[in-house]
């Protein structure tokens, strides 16, 4: 066998074995926690890791977050995402986080006064009743959250009420996720909330949907 092929067939018995693990993980996960309920706080090392993180690292271009905008982060979870955001909108801009829970905002908090930003607003709240005025923000994100969320349309439509006019709301999932959903899924949320699709982008392993809010 030439050292090329060796090298070849090394090369997918780990990536082989790694997926495989990949899939375990996700259906241990499954099995431990129930459909509706939020991600414990104890895993935030799940959630935030270097494999994670390189997989979606993608969502945020996907999102267009741009410069002076008022974004809601709904479910930053640890912050994995928080400070690249908060930067992206910049001084003029203010990156909002809400959270269910106390123990995932205290970490958000954390990451924003190690990294010296004060454009970061964080709440710890329910997706159902944020705690802002109606047509406020300009876009909102979650990534990997929706599921989560027992009635995920009614989170919807809350997010609806917040956004302005024209305003988008980007969700990021992937297939890695034990409450991962289908596009088809995602899109009929989206659409019962009384939002349109605007942009799709990603595969049947890592999508983004951006829908803008209709009048
Ligand atoms: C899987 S984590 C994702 C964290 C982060 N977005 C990421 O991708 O790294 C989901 C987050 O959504 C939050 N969450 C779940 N249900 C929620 C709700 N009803 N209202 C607000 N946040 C919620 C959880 O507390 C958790 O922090």
């Amino acid at each position: 066998m030439k050292k090329r092929s060796i090298l070849w067939t090394i090369l997918m018995a780990v990536v082989s074995l790694l997926f495989f693990w990949l899939v375990l993980l996700k259906l241990i996960l499954k099995l431990n926690k129930g459909r509706g309920e939020p991600c414990p706080t104890s895993w935030s090392w799940i959630v935030d890791n270097p494999l994670r993180r390189w997989d979606v690292r993608y969502a945020l271009d996907r999102a267009g977050l741009r410069s002076g905008e008022t974004v809601l982060e709904l479910g930053p979870g640890p912050g994995a995402f928080t400070i690249d955001a908060a930067q992206r909108v910049g001084p003029e801009g203010r990156l909002i986080a809400v959270d269910i829970q106390p123990g995932m905002i205290a970490q958000v908090e954390e990451r924003v006064k190690a990294a010296g930003l004060t454009n970061v607003e964080t709440h710890v709240a329910s997706a159902y009743e944020l705690p802002l005025p109606d047509a406020s923000v300009d876009r909102a994100f979650l990534i990997t959250v929706l599921p989560e969320i027992p009635d995920p349309v009614r989170a919807l439509r809350e997010i609806h009420r917040v956004l302005k006019t024209g305003g988008v709301v980007s969700m990021t999932e992937e297939f890695l996720d034990p409450d991962y959903p289908r596009r088809a899924t995602t899109m009929a949320w989206a659409n019962a909330a009384g939002f349109e699709l605007a942009e799709r982008y990603g595969n049947w392993w890592n999508y983004t949907l951006n829908f803008r809010r209709k009048p």
